[in-house]
């Protein structure tokens, strides 16, 4: 019997993974970033097919051989953390509730509403921004200023209505001085955004910015490494393209949105309007 410290190493991981597949918790253990385009939504219908096709793998691969990492992160596997995050059931209505007066993160001191978002929560199209700015601050309603102005026009050009899309934020509550989010405020709100894509389930995500992309994809890449590319985000397809306030400073960037727009046209079945109509 081989007894040396790595089959008695092998030994505690496979106890480990069964323990975790008795609890449903599925890939969590793996390297998200090797996963590929394996769906995951149904975590308990799938969690034994995964852990089949990964315990063979773990007992005859040497401990020691790392699989290679693609250069770009595939965000299909939920963490332990997003496993047990899931809300069976969940509603927009009770995520609101479960935030309250939020005061989870420095950002409540200066805030005057928090922005939940708004829109359909039977939308098949979310669009995801950074965080509330001043109007949004004043009004609780997310993207309602100069940026909220372009980002309907964009919304009008794709031949729907705001109310025909969900729009919210990274974090709920405006960082001062619009500055951008700090790691740590990402961390504390995002998974109130999880937990709303979760439940209102769209066919696409749009990501607006690097801030919003940074977070569902969980990397620190800039967004020129993936705008205007599809991604897979816990089974629905993402797309990060420009943030309108980005727009509003380098309008020459507009055709490079309007294509990206024309992607997720495309996927939900949208046509573009005719000039003359
Ligand atoms: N910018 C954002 O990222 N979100 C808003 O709601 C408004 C401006």
């Amino acid at each position: 019997m081989d007894s040396s410290p790595k089959q008695s190493q092998r030994e505690k991981l496979e106890a480990w993974l069964r323990y975790y597949d008795d609890l449903n918790l599925g890939e969590f253990y793996t390297d998200r970033r090797t996963m590929g385009n394996r769906p995951t939504k149904r975590l308990a219908e799938n969690a034994p097919a995964t852990m089949a096709a990964v315990r063979p793998a773990i007992a005859s691969a040497p401990l020691k051989t790392a699989p290679p990492i693609p250069a770009l992160p595939i965000v299909n596997a939920p963490s332990l953390f997003e496993a047990v995050d899931r809300v069976e059931n969940d509603t927009l209505e009770r995520i609101r509730e479960d935030l309250g007066e939020c005061t989870r993160c420095r950002l409540h001191k200066q805030r005057n509403k928090i922005v939940f978002g708004a829109g359909n929560p039977h939308a098949e199209l979310v669009f995801v921004g950074e965080g509330p700015g001043h109007d949004e601050d004043v009004q609780g309603l997310p993207f309602v200023g100069r940026a909220g102005k372009l980002l309907t026009q964009m919304i009008e050009a794709m031949g729907l209505q705001r109310d025909d899309v969900y729009i919210c934020n990274v974090v709920k509550c405006r960082p001062p001085e619009n500055r951008k989010p700090e790691d740590d405020e990402v961390a504390t709100c995002s998974p109130y955004l999880y937990r709303q894509l979760d439940t209102i389930a769209p066919k696409a995500i749009v990501c607006l910015g690097g801030t919003a992309a940074q977070a569902l994809l969980k990397t620190k890449d800039s967004i020129s490494r993936f705008r205007g590319q599809w991604f897979d985000y816990r089974n629905t397809k993402l797309l990060v393209t420009y943030h309108p306030a980005y727009l509003l400073r380098n309008p020459n960037a507009k055709g490079d949105v309007w294509k990206d727009l024309q992607k997720v046209m495309a996927l939900l079945g949208l046509k573009t309007k005719k000039a003359s109509q």
